[in-house]
């Protein structure tokens, strides 16, 4: 079998989960050569370099591992990359990049394995795509893109060649423990174990979870339950799901929250309609982190929520607003305004050490930004890690 992306994270718990199944010979392909020999080294297996966004170096890795090992029987297209936070201001060669590593890899490979695998009465294509190709990832849109196209991939090979005898099956797992989620999450000290908390598996875990979902044939194998939960409530209430989007955009995109958990229930959650003191509730619900706070927004979609005032009064009753602590408040202030957020006025003077401004996100809800450069003010906030606090 051959295994691309296969020099760390969950290419390399496939090699090691696959040489303990019994493979008869794996071949660890990847861009990162060194890598690829140390995995294989360490398992007995063989290393080949590959440029997986590249035909010619798909093609010449089915080459090699057929003329090295003989013909391939499970094809495992894992090689992926992050991709920038960014949509569609996204540069031409970064969509041409990742569309190449996330979607034609698997289609060059379908194209040059397809007839020989026929021919022999059968074969496995296995590519990795994610949670966000089957959900979105709100800040990265090349990668939800490209991995949406995977899973269609993936599902068109399955449909198309079952006749033939081909297999097939689309990883789609959330996030998991690997050098590309340290990339995405930009490493704060932290984060981890807080997405942890949230259900960080590790490639370990995925490895399990693609030796059972290819026991069954599963077509799609996803290693966190509650992705299979959102695509349900995704396919059932779209627009509530797509609502609820703008204002996560809002927070995620311009205010810099993490997403620690997003899941929802449907309509006939007793549990839920006790909590809320509502009939018949559904909602979508959003947890986020910022420093060392956590924010979870709610998307009712049953009952049909009231009317909303977004120019409501701060002084109604209610949460008067959210209040975040900067350190630039003129350099926040002009890039949120720039992104078309709506302010109540420009940054204040409140006392000699403290600036202020009230905004509003989507919704109306006020958010102010705080800058406080005295760090003895009263009402400095300690978390600061200049303040002798982690944040
Ligand atoms: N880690 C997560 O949270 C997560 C979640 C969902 C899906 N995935 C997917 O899982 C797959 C494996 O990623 P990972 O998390 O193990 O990350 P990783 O960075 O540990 O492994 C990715 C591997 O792909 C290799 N690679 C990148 N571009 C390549 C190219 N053009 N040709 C050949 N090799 C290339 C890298 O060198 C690396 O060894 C990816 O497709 C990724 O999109 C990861």
């Amino acid at each position: 079998m051959v295994i691309t992306g296969g020099a760390g994270g969950i290419g390399r718990a496939l090699v090691e989960r696959f040489t303990r199944e019994g493979a008869r010979a794996i071949v660890v392909a990847d861009a990162n050569l060194a890598g690829a020999q140390a995995v294989a080294d360490e398992f007995g297996a063989t290393a080949r370099q590959v440029d997986s966004g590249s035909e010619a170096g798909v093609v010449a890795l089915i080459d090699f591992a057929t003329e090295t090992h003989g013909p391939i029987d499970v094809y495992f297209s894992n090689a992926g990359v992050g991709g920038p936070a960014a949509g569609p201001e996204t540069p031409d060669e970064e969509w041409d990049r990742l569309w190449r590593i996330h979607v034609m890899s698997h289609i060059w490979a379908a194209r040059k394995l397809i007839p020989v695998m026929t021919e022999a009465g059968g074969g496995y294509l296995v590519n990795t795509s994610s949670a966000a190709g089957l959900l979105i990832q709100p800040s990265a849109m090349a990668y939800t893109v490209t991995k949406h196209a995977a899973v269609s991939v993936a599902e068109w090979l399955s449909m198309t060649y079952a006749a033939a005898g081909i297999k097939v099956s689309c990883v789609c797992p959330q996030a998991v423990q690997t050098a590309l989620l340290d990339e995405a999450m930009g490493q704060t000290s932290g984060a981890s174990e807080v997405v942890a908390a949230a259900g960080v598996l590790q490639p370990e875990d995925v490895a399990d979870a693609v030796i059972e979902g290819m026991r069954a044939e599963r077509l799609l194998i996803l290693p966190h339950q509650d992705v299979a939960d959102r695509m349900v409530y995704r396919a059932t209430d779209h627009e509530g799901w797509l609502d609820m989007d703008e204002t996560l955009a809002f927070y995620v995109d311009l205010l810099g929250c993490e997403i620690v958990t997003d899941w929802g229930w449907q309509v006939g959650t007793d549990v839920a309609d006790k909590i809320t003191a509502l009939h018949d509730c559904s909602a979508r619900s959003v947890m986020l982190r910022k420093g060392n706070a956590f924010i979870e927004l709610f998307q009712y979609t049953s009952p049909e929520p009231g009317p909303g005032d977004p120019d409501r009064r701060v002084c109604d009753p209610g949460l008067t607003h959210l209040c975040f602590d900067v350190t630039d408040l003129d350099e926040e202030y002009e890039r949120l305004l720039a992104a078309g957020m709506k302010f109540h006025c420009p940054p204040q003077d409140v006392a000699p050490s403290v600036r202020t401004t009230y905004g509003r996100d989507p919704n109306g809800n006020v958010i102010e930004l705080q800058q406080v450069s005295d760090d003895k003010h009263r009402i400095a906030v300690p978390w600061l890690p200049e303040r002798g606090l982690a944040q």
